[in-house]
C-alpha cells in the first residue's frame, strides 16, 4: 500500500517538475492552427508565434496577399492567385474571380442572371445554386475558395516547414447560416478543419486587442476595400464581441476612385492632343498608371504620370504632375459618402459620435489620407490605423488561431456571441 502511495507521489513530483521544465526551456509550441481571410477579391494566411507573439502572414515573396482568382486553363491544369491574374486577359471566360459573391447563397434565374451579367464567366443555376462553367466543366463557389485555400495552406506550410491541418476563419459580419457552412466547406475541401468561424469586423478589432483595453465598449470598425464599403457597430463587455448594427454601400471603393482618376486623364488628353483615348492597349496603361498614382499619393503629396501612348496621330509620352489635392478634389464626392452607412448605423441604434469609443479602419482604400481625415473629423478622434489596413482581419483570426492552439503568453481570450439576427441597412 505505501508503495504505490510513494509511487503515486513521485509520478505527481515528477509531472509538477517537467510541467514547470517545460514552461521554462522547452522550445516553444508549434503553431499548427492558421488563421485565414478568404476576401472577395485579396485572401491571406497568418499564424501566431508563441513566446514572441509575433504575426507571421505569408503568400509569396512578393505578395503578402493573393488575389481571390482561379483561372482553369484549357489543358485542365489551374492557376492561382498572382498567377490567374497574370493570365486573366488570355482566359477570360475560365478565370473565376468573385466566388465569395456566390458561396452558399441561393438564387432563381432571375438573380443569378442578373448578378453574372457582371463578369466574363458563364455562371449557371443547379439546384438554386450558383456553378461556374469552366471548359465544359462545371465547378462550385466553394470549390473555388479550395483551390485559393489550398494554395494559401501550401505557402504556409512551405514557409513553416511543418503541416498545418486547422484554420481559423473569418467571415462577412452579414454572412447567414447557410453562407457559413459552404465556406467552412471550402476550407475542408482544402484539408483543413475549421475551429472557429469570426465575422470580419470583429477580427480586426480583436488584432488591436479592443477587448483587452479598459473602458472600451462600443466599436465601429469602417471596411473599405476595391468595390465595397462596409461599416460595423460592434459592442464588448468582458471580452465578448457582440455586432449590434451594419450598414454598407456595394458600389463604392478604390474602383470608383480609380475611374474618376482614368476620366480625368482621358479628358486632359483630348484637350491636348484632340483625340478620343480608345486604343485598348493604351487605356490599359492609364488604368495601371492611374491604379500606381492613387497608391503613391497616399505618401506622397505629388507625384509625375508618364503614360506613353501609341495610337494618337502623334506617338507620345503623357506626362501629368499630380497633386494630392487634385487626387482629393476629383474624388470629395466619394469619400463624402464613405460617412453615410456610418450615420446610418449610429442611427439604427440611437448612438452618437461620442458614444463611439474606438474606431477601426480596415480595407486597402483607408489608406488614403482625405478618408482617414474625414473619419477622424466625424468621430472627433483619431481612427485605429496601425494595422496594415489590408491584414487587419488576418492578424485577428491568427490570433484567436493562437489562443486556441494554447500558445503563450497567455493572452485574454476573446469569443463573439451570436444574438438577434442584424439587418444590413444599404446606402441607395
Ligand atoms: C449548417 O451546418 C450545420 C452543421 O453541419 C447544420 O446543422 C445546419 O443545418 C446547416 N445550416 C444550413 C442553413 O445549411
Ligand atoms: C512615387 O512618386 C514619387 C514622386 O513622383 C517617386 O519619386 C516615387 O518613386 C514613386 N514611388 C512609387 C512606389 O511609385
Amino acid at each position: 500500500m505505501s508503495v504505490t502511495f510513494n509511487f503515486l507521489g513521485v509520478s505527481v513530483l515528477a509531472l509538477l517538475l517537467a510541467g514547470y521544465l517545460g514552461q521554462h526551456f522547452l522550445p516553444p509550441p508549434k503553431p499548427r492552427i492558421v488563421g485565414i481571410d478568404l476576401g472577395t477579391t485579396y485572401s491571406c494566411i497568418g499564424v501566431y508565434h508563441a513566446v514572441t507573439g509575433d504575426i507571421q502572414v505569408f503568400a509569396d515573396d512578393l505578395h503578402q496577399t493573393i488575389p481571390s482568382m482561379v483561372a482553369f486553363t484549357p489543358d485542365g491544369s489551374k492557376l492561382i492567385g498572382h498567377d490567374a491574374l497574370c493570365q486573366a486577359e488570355q482566359y477570360t471566360q475560365n478565370t473565376i474571380y468573385d466566388a465569395k459573391r456566390f458561396i452558399g447563397k441561393t438564387f432563381d434565374e432571375e438573380s443569378l442572371r442578373k448578378q453574372a451579367a457582371r463578369y466574363p464567366f458563364k455562371v449557371k443555376l443547379k439546384n438554386g445554386m450558383a456553378r461556374f462553367e469552366v471548359n465544359s466543366d462545371e465547378v462550385t463557389p466553394e470549390y473555388v475558395g479550395s483551390c485559393i485555400v489550398s494554395e494559401l495552406k501550401t505557402t504556409a506550410e512551405r514557409n513553416l516547414g511543418f503541416k498545418v491541418n486547422k484554420v481559423v476563419l473569418s467571415v462577412p459580419a452579414e454572412f447567414d447560416e447557410m453562407q457559413r457552412n459552404y465556406t467552412r466547406k471550402a476550407a475542408e475541401l482544402a484539408g483543413l478543419e475549421v475551429m472557429r468561424m469570426i465575422n470580419e469586423p470583429t477580427a480586426a478589432a480583436m488584432a488591436y486587442g479592443l477587448h483587452k483595453q479598459k473602458g472600451v465598449s462600443n466599436i465601429i470598425v469602417v471596411d473599405m476595400g476595391g468595390g465595397t464599403l462596409d461599416v460595423s457597430l460592434l459592442t464588448v463587455y468582458g471580452g465578448m464581441f457582440q455586432t449590434i448594427a451594419m450598414a454598407g454601400n456595394n458600389h463604392l471603393g478604390g474602383q470608383d476612385i480609380n475611374q474618376r482618376l482614368m476620366e480625368y486623364c482621358c479628358d486632359l488628353i483630348f484637350k491636348r492632343y484632340g483625340q478620343l483615348l480608345e486604343n485598348p492597349l493604351d487605356l490599359q496603361r492609364v488604368r495601371l498608371a492611374v491604379e500606381e498614382a492613387k497608391i503613391n499619393l497616399t505618401t506622397h503629396h505629388s507625384v509625375l504620370l508618364k503614360i506613353p501612348l501609341t495610337s494618337l496621330n502623334v506617338k507620345t509620352m503623357f506626362v501629368e504632375q499630380l497633386t494630392r489635392e487634385t487626387f482629393d478634389t476629383l474624388n470629395e464626392e466619394l469619400f463624402k459618402k464613405v460617412l453615410q452607412p456610418i450615420q446610418l448605423v449610429l442611427d439604427d441604434v440611437e448612438m452618437s459620435t461620442t458614444d463611439i469609443d474606438e474606431v477601426v479602419l480596415v480595407g486597402g482604400s483607408t489608406r488614403i489620407p482625405r478618408v482617414r481625415r474625414l473619419v477622424a473629423d466625424f468621430f472627433n478622434k483619431e481612427p485605429n490605423v496601425e494595422i496594415d489596413p489590408e491584414l487587419a482581419v488576418v492578424y485577428g483570426v491568427s490570433i484567436q488561431a493562437g489562443i486556441i492552439g494554447g500558445m503563450w503568453p497567455v493572452q485574454v481570450s476573446a469569443i463573439e456571441i451570436h444574438g438577434r439576427k442584424v439587418r444590413k441597412i444599404q446606402v441607395q
